[in-house]
């Protein structure tokens, strides 16, 4: 592989898929449901054993280990000169029964990137970070992401105070162990946040979770847009009551008025009139939730995307102006609270080139696709100019146990993300 603007080609034959995968079924053993299963919230005992064994492995590949206030990790490549790094990570947390690939290949991927890049003599002009996020999935404190929006500032303390899990802990208490856990907020973002320039270019190795590639026996996805969410939190209560002596006329069901808003949901987004626009309601709480008694509370998360915002935002307000309807027509008490409403991105028409341009002089059949799942892509590109590489994985699955990706796949994906760091660099 002859790299631009070098005499010498780029050996990445240490590069071994087999090698990575080993790497993740270990990291895959911290889990606290039984493999193939892997269940990793954030903070808990299991996400400190893969932090620890993530360090290990940037260790080992000789890139200096920093971790910021929020407990990013990260792992340094240096380059001949100081500015502008090119960052590449993802994320190791698991939501409850995912899989082994989610998040931890972008992560332990990169490593093994930079590791071979080294083996192979390259020395880059900027540095080159490693990165593994904390806490994309938002599981344990309903938010995804928390870790780079931190990093590009689209977090306030206001809202990390407020942050609780359903055990009661609060992020605070949780987070004490990582970073500057117990340190304020304030302090934590200030520090976490990171300066204007610090980072040229950000690319995220991950598996597509979507069956386009493998269905088209693709080997690379370039990914060309993320979608984004809305996400929203709706509370419903009416008065509740017998179930048997309560008559029908004199009722104002919560739980009624929960089912249609989620029709509500999928009608809404349907009306969108497109592929890209996606609604789910995949939370629903009754109380008391019992038989013999007339629903007096419920509580929906209702999850909106779409790859183009004013569509995105048309549906929400849609939905929202039909809670307010269904509520007035049941005669339920309801409030909506806003979690998210994050920004679709279009990715860098630089990054995308460069792993396009990696793609080919690997020979690699690829494609541009869409990522339709939400990732710390989304937030690094308020700061810098941003893309991913997907490789395939069977039949599309993911957050699944079954989720599997090929270690040859997954070797083509680590030496792309290889040749397209070496590229966003230079040397
Ligand atoms: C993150 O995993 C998402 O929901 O897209
Ligand atoms: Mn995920
Ligand atoms: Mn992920
Ligand atoms: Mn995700």
């Amino acid at each position: 592989l002859m790299q631009a603007g070098r005499a010498t080609p780029l050996d990445l034959s240490s590069i071994s898929g087999p090698a990575i995968v080993k790497q993740l079924m270990h990291l895959a053993t911290f889990s606290d449901d039984p493999n193939p299963a892997v269940t990793r919230l954030i903070f808990t005992p299991n996400d400190m054993e893969a932090r620890r064994y993530v360090r290990v492995l940037m260790r080992d590949a000789g890139l200096s280990i920093r971790e910021d206030p929020m407990g990013n990790i990260y792992g340094r490549m240096a380059g001949s000169s100081s500015t502008g790094a090119v960052v590449t990570g993802s994320h190791t947390d698991a939501i409850p029964l995912a899989g082994a690939y989610d998040g931890t290949l972008g992560v332990i991927g990169a490593i093994a990137a930079l590791k071979a890049l080294r083996a192979a003599g390259f020395r880059p002009e900027r540095p080159i970070d490693t990165l593994m996020f904390t806490s994309e999935e938002p599981t344990r404190f309903g938010l995804g992401c928390i870790g780079s929006r931190g990093m590009v500032g689209a977090l306030s303390a206001k809202t990390l105070d407020a942050k609780v899990d359903i055990n009661g802990t609060t992020f605070k208490d949780a987070s004490a162990r990582v970073g500057s856990g117990g340190s304020s907020h304030e302090a934590i973002l200030a520090g976490t946040r990171v300066p204007d320039g610090a980072v040229s270019a950000f690319v995220e190795l991950h598996i597509e979770q979507g069956p386009l590639l493998e269905k088209e026996g693709l080997q690379l996805g370039i990914v060309s847009a993320i979608a984004a969410p809305a996400a929203f939190r709706v509370s419903l209560s009416g008065d509740g009551g017998h179930a048997g002596a309560l008559l029908m006329p004199d009722r104002n069901d919560a739980g009624l008025a929960a089912a249609e808003v989620a029709l509500a949901v999928e009608e809404a987004t349907l009306a969108a009139g497109a592929i890209d626009a996606v609604g789910t309601t995949g939370y629903v709480q009754l109380g008391p939730n019992t038989m013999n008694s007339v629903p007096r509370e419920a509580r929906l998360e209702i999850d909106i995307r779409d790859i183009d915002a004013a569509r995105r935002d048309a549906t929400v307000e849609k939905v929202l102006k039909s809670i307010e309807r269904i509520a007035e027509k049941r005669k339920v008490r309801h409030r909506v609270e806003v979690i998210n409403q994050d920004p679709p991105v279009t990715c860098s028409q630089k990054v995308t080139a460069a792993a396009t341009e990696a793609a080919e002089e690997l020979g690699a059949s690829h494609k541009s696709l869409v990522s339709r799942a939400y990732h710390d892509t989304l937030f690094m590109s308020q700061i810098a100019p941003a893309g991913m590489i997907f490789i395939p994985c069977r039949n599309g699955w993911s957050h699944r146990p079954d989720e599997f990706a090929s270690a040859e796949n997954i070797e083509m994906g680590v030496k792309a993300l290889a040749l397209t760091l070496a590229k966003l660099a230079g040397s």
